[in-house]
């Protein structure tokens, strides 16, 4: 959470810094903020609460804002209130010197005790202050006196937390310093301009040579340099690499929001994650580092996540145990690593993430690398963090995700997260090669089938219509269909901020059968007719339950399921697919269905209030 730009060069920095925070935004709207070096060698700044609008409404012309060093901000409140106030920049006592920040300065109560017993009085109520007053001190006096670079290495060598951290300094004119301790940063390269920013969306335009930051490194920039040094001083060598994706990909390309163009993408996003993965006798994980022989001596396996990514680990314990014959614990990453799970070196954790930076999921990781156990990541953007640290990596090939609430790149984990279970049913010999090929063949055919779902979704606009106004929406399912429940409800609650909740529906009777009333909305998601009889006669049963409670019944069932029809108030159809895919399928409508309240109900689908694309603190 929280963006960041910088910007040295010969154009004026402003529009530069806006347009990139603009692309940005997604990772935090609570504030924005911008700081330039004026011509007449003074820090001038602007802040504002709320989303960038604000910020470009009270900046207005932008004449008070001249000059071609800058730096901008999209915060993700942690530390204060997303106030204007606590909105970055933040100054020292001189108000010569500003920084930004992404992360959490863990330590930072003791800081501002120290400072203040040093009589400086602190304006908000951020940890980023603190780093404010603490390089303005170490730059005003002392050993680093007059060296914004030395000063910020000193400082950092004080901080504990999370940070990407980027000041500018009126007596350094034409010069940006910053930091970084797992937060995200990379640089871009221009000709006698360069950019700084959380992600390489925000200076495409630009460059795309790029340089990532590692970790505990700082940069100093000027128009045509860049050094990269460790929190000690030493010089180090930036890893370049050039970005190939389109900046077009990044925008809404004539859909109304971003997640209407990304749930539109998923068939594309699917068979990019596919893509490459089956040479006509073998599953190849490439990017997997991990051989044949690595992926036997596995004997149990977990996967960690957080929010749908979690969904997707669920979805993933019904098929790696079905083919590979391996145990699957899916847990909360946030609940993972202070559970003191049993891990070793068979032990493969598999840590699904789409930003790759979600702090939950980060230090999961550590903690499993740290018994030794093997670390595979799940991941859809590329170099991040949690591939990095991971011992291996499967990426998704969604493309960027903008809106808050995942969807393709979801579909795309679920997907990534079956090619994996193929690979350890191949390398374990729980199935013949022909059964592998038939599967990947199956999953092959599964972009076709969402494009197929996706055609018939104009009932599911027309009834998210209709629920616009209903307290509570409860979602049922079974076998994987339970996992689509969860993933559905949580759709639900983040865009349209509805009280919902998922269940297996076996659990009905024990408790939520008294949530029932009538005219309450349940969303059941039915097992195939065909392929699980038992469990479809057993939903069957269920659905009687509620809908003789007074339940308006919302029934995903797939071609054909004639039976289902006459206890369905709304049928949703999606095409029949092998039982373990079903939700790659089913989840579909789920998007649709919870966008489309949200909309009805006026709401900023990709932007919903109170989240964050990437949820970099604990
Ligand atoms: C946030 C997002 C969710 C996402 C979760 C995990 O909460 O709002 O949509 O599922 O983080 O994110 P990750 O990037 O690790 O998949």
């Amino acid at each position: 959470m929280c963006g960041i730009v910088g910007y040295v060069g010969g154009r004026a920095a402003l529009p530069l810094i806006m347009g990139g925070l603009a692309r940005l935004e997604y990772r935090g709207y609570d504030s924005a903020g911008v700081a330039i070096q004026s011509p007449g060698g003074e820090l001038v700044t602007a802040k504002k609460a709320g989303v960038l609008d604000n910020l470009r409404t009270a900046i207005g012309d932008g004449a008070d804002l001249a000059g071609s060093t800058g730096m901008g901000h999209t915060r993700w409140a942690t530390h204060g209130g997303p106030t204007d106030r606590n909105a970055h920049p933040h100054a020292d006592g001189s108000g010569r010197l500003a920084v930004i920040h992404n992360g959490i300065i863990e330590n930072f109560a003791a800081l501002r005790t120290e400072l203040e017993s040093a009589g400086v009085e602190p304006v908000s109520d951020t940890d980023t202050e603190v780093v404010a007053h603490l390089l303005g001190a170490a730059f005003a006096a002392g050993p680093t006196a007059g060296d914004l670079t030395a000063s910020m290495q000193a400082v950092c060598r004080r901080l504990h937390g999370t940070f990407t951290l980027v000041a500018l300094h009126a007596d350094r004119p034409g010069e940006i310093v910053a930091a970084r301790r797992s937060s995200p940063l990379v640089l871009g390269v221009g000709d006698g301009e360069m950019f700084l920013a959380s992600d390489v969306s925000a200076f495409l335009e630009y460059t795309r040579d790029a340089v990532e930051l590692g970790q505990d490194q700082v940069v100093t920039l000027t128009a045509d340099s860049y050094l990269v040094t460790d929190f000690l001083g030493n010089p180090l060598q930036g890893k370049h690499f050039h970005v190939d994706w389109e900046i077009a990909e990044a925008e809404r390309g004539g859909y109304p929001t971003f997640m209407d163009k990304e749930i539109a993408e998923q068939p594309e996003a699917l068979a990019n994650t596919l893509r490459g993965h089956f040479d006509g006798r073998h599953i190849l994980l490439d990017e997997q580092r991990m051989s044949d022989d690595d992926l036997r001596t596995i004997d149990k396996v977990f996967v960690v996540a957080c929010g749908s990514a979690y969904h997707s680990g669920l979805v993933a314990k019904y098929a790696i145990e079905h083919w590979a014959r391996l145990p699957v614990e899916v847990e909360l990453a946030s609940e993972f690593r202070y559970r003191d799970p049993i891990l070793d070196r068979a032990t493969l954790v598999v840590a699904v993430s789409q930003s790759g930076e979600t702090m939950d999921t980060l230090e999961a990781l550590r903690h499993a690398r740290r018994q030794k156990a093997t670390v595979l990541a799940v991941c859809n953007t590329n170099g991040a963090q949690i591939p990095r640290e991971s011992d291996a990596v499967l990426y998704t090939h969604a493309g960027p995700e903008i809106g808050v609430a995942s969807t393709k790149a979801f579909l795309a984990q679920v997907a990534a997260n079956y090619l994996l279970g193929l690979a350890l049913a191949q390398a374990r010999g729980t199935k013949y090669p022909s059964e592998i090929a038939a599967d990947f063949d199956q999953l092959a055919q599964i972009p076709d089938a969402v494009r197929a779902t996706l055609a018939g979704m104009d009932p599911v606009r027309r009834l998210g219509q209709d629920l616009a106004t209903a307290p509570a929406v409860l979602f049922l399912g079974r076998h994987v269909g339970y996992p689509v429940a969860l993933e559905g409800a949580l759709k639900l609650k983040e865009l349209a901020y509805m009280h919902a909740e998922g269940f297996a529906a076996g659990e009905l009777k024990h408790g939520p059968i008294a949530l029932v009333e009538d005219g309450l909305p349940m969303v059941i998601v039915m097992p195939s007719a065909k392929s699980h009889p038992m469990l479809h006669r057993k939903m069957l049963s269920n659905i009687r339950e509620v809908q003789s409670r007074g339940a308006r019944t919302i029934v995903i069932a797939e071609e054909g399921d004639d039976t289902v029809a006459p206890f369905a108030d709304t049928l949703i159809d999606v095409p029949i697919v092998p039982p373990l895919l079903q939700p790659l399928v089913a989840t579909v409508p789920l998007q649709i269905l919870a966008a489309e309240i949200a909309r009805a109900r006026g709401y900023d689908i990709d932007k919903p209030r109170n989240l964050a694309k990437s949820v970099t603190v604990e």
